[in-house]
């Protein structure tokens, strides 16, 4: 009879999943997030679009709703995310350099501020690395007109704003050792050399059968781990069905509990109902809430019954 989120707690984790405001008034959703998961993470209520979609109008309505709820009952928040190329409203590129650093500096101010001690853990800045093996900053507004010292500022500013909050960088393809996590992980070691506020990184974990679960997870999280920061899973999601996929689930809730630093699991979205890869089956509920092989076996894992 545990659930996940007291299977999770029994190990010293969270167990967290991604919630959309939209969909707290289906009974069947809403029953199966409170009995089963502990933290949440609004999946796109917090981001720029959402909560500043006209400069310096701050919008925090869907957001709140998800939090009140979280908050009431108990659960923590993954706050997700305030620096970010996607779902950026078109006026932040159409600014000049030094209107980027207000604009950004002042977006990362008020949120943080709205939401103070109600947050676990920030996703200060998602996404900023290309993929492939260049290693190299991603292309926005924010890289383009402020350099790669943008992070730093934005990490900056973010401690300065809710000082109680966990700081971390999030990013995808990032989960095993690659050119992507590498150019990260030096990151990392820079501002933990420099004394740059980063408390935590998020590996997102989005697998399909094209980028599975890598062998070296484990290690990867270790590594980062090794630096001084604490590791999450922040969107776990895998697609496939049946025993295959709750194999791939456990690998990755053995290898967050081998690593001391890795505080806790977000899946990303309770039922694959709502998945936002729509044509796919990625989570631990099917579309009748039902729990799937998946379910069972990051249950097991966590060391439930
Ligand atoms: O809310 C509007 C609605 O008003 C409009 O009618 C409708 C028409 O397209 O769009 C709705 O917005 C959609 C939004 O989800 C809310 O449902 C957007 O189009 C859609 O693009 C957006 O997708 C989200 C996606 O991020 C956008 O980048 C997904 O729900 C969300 O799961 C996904 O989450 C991201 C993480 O934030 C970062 N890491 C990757 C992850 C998966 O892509």
């Amino acid at each position: 009879a545990d659930t996940l989120g007291s299977a999770a707690a029994g190990k010293g984790r969270y167990f967290g999943t991604a919630v959309a405001a939209g969909h707290l008034g289906e009974s069947a959703y809403t029953a199966t997030l409170n009995r089963e998961f502990t933290s949440v993470t609004p999946e796109n209520e917090m981001k720029w679009d959402a909560t500043e979609a006209s400069r310096n109008v701050f919008t925090f309505g869907a957001a709140d709703q998800v939090v009140n709820h979280a908050r009431g009952r108990g659960m923590a928040v993954r706050g997700h995310t305030l620096v970010w190329h996607s779902q950026l409203p078109g006026w932040v590129g159409g600014l000049a350099a030094a209107d980027v650093r207000s604009a950004m500096n002042n977006h990362i101010t008020r949120v943080m501020q709205h939401y103070q001690g109600e947050i676990h853990s920030w996703d200060v800045v998602n996404e900023a690395f290309q993929d492939g093996g260049s290693g190299a900053r991603r292309s926005s507004p924010f890289q383009d007109k402020l350099g790669d010292g943008f992070i730093e500022e934005a990490f900056r500013t973010a401690r300065a704003a809710d000082p109680a909050a966990k700081l971390c960088y999030n990013d995808y393809n990032t989960d095993g050792v690659n050119a992507k996590s590498n150019a990260v992980y030096a990151m990392v070691r820079d501002f933990k050399s420099r004394g740059v506020p980063i408390d935590c990184v998020g590996f997102q974990s989005h697998f399909n059968s094209a980028s599975p679960v890598p062998a070296d997870y484990q290690a990867n999280l270790q590594r980062f781990a090794d630096l001084g920061v604490d590791v999450q899973i922040t969107e776990l999601d895998i697609e496939g069905s049946g025993t295959a996929q709750a194999n791939s689930y456990a690998s990755v809730v053995r290898a967050c509990l081998a690593v001391s630093r890795c505080t806790g699991i977000t899946v990303w979205g309770i039922t694959d109902k709502y998945s936002w890869r729509s044509s796919g089956t990625p989570l631990l509920f099917d579309a009748n809430y039902a729990a799937k092989p998946a379910y069972g076996a990051v249950l097991s894992a966590l060391g439930g019954t």
